[in-house]
């Protein structure tokens, strides 16, 4: 079911995408050679605890941690571990968190020192196909504009489009329909209405869209090894158009 937040509800959404938005920016700092991922979650979760929010990822279905570290090749729901980051590493930082029971969810890759032209291309044109995705954002349109405008941006950039994952509804559950694929057909797919709030979250691979899962049961990786890039935004539907709530 499809719900439409009242204004006091999308205020409470608007806070928890705040608090995402800040988390982002005070641990983009600390993305240097030699940490580890699991000294980037124990900053996020204490980050996180201060503002008076909790992270709605730790105990999710079992996952471990307050952030999903994803390096590399891993497209999503990477596990923070004793890995140190390298130069030349690139990492998706997947944060969700909750304020007086609302969600706010976003995904950023940031680059570790300096990166290869290949990865730097990942970067660029993934959250350029992110932004492709939000244009469409408005009432009146349909999921699967949105679906579209992310595939064909991404297919045009010869891109893979992961399809096992999709973005989603975000309110009082992280995850709440409708799914928002990134890959679709213009003009199909539920309405877009005033109040709706979706994250929208393109997860695009270098080359193949094939993907694996580790060992760990959690770990989402090229099957290839290429690289993988992902941002998301969780955003509001208003009047004319779209509200980034995850603002950074
Ligand atoms: N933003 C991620 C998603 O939408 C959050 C996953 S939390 C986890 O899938 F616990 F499942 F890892
Ligand atoms: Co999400």
């Amino acid at each position: 079911m499809i719900t439409i937040k009242s204004e006091e509800e999308i205020e409470l959404l608007r806070k928890a995408g705040e608090i995402v938005g800040e988390t982002h920016h005070y641990l983009e700092k600390f993305i240097k050679p030699g940490i580890t991922t699991k000294e980037l979650d124990k900053l996020a979760y204490d980050f996180i605890i201060s503002k008076g929010a909790t992270p709605s990822c730790l105990g999710y279905e079992g996952f471990p941690a307050t952030l999903c570290t994803s390096i590399n090749d891993e497209v999503v729901h990477g596990i923070p571990s004793n890995r140190k980051l390298k130069n030349g590493d690139i990492i998706t930082l997947d944060i969700v968190a909750c304020y007086k029971g609302y969600h706010g969810d976003s995904a950023w890759t940031y680059s570790v020192g300096t990166i290869d032209d290949k990865k730097k291309y990942m970067m660029e044109h993934t959250e350029k196909a992110l932004f492709e995705g939000l244009k469409m954002v408005k009432p009146g349109n349909r999921i699967g504009d949105i679906s579209h405008a992310i595939e064909e941006y991404a297919t045009k950039h010869h891109m893979g489009v992961v399809r096992e994952l999709v973005g989603h509804g975000v309110g009082t559950d992280m995850h709440e329909d409708p799914d928002v694929p990134n890959f679709g057909k213009a003009g199909t797919g539920p309405l877009l209405k005033e109040g709706m709030v979706i994250a929208v979250e393109p997860m695009l691979t270098y080359g193949k869209r094939n993907i694996c899962i580790l060992d760990d049961d959690w770990t989402i990786v090229t099957a290839d090894g290429e690289p993988s890039a992902h941002y998301e935004h969780t955003v509001a539907v208003t009047k004319d158009g779209y509200e980034i709530l995850t603002k950074r």
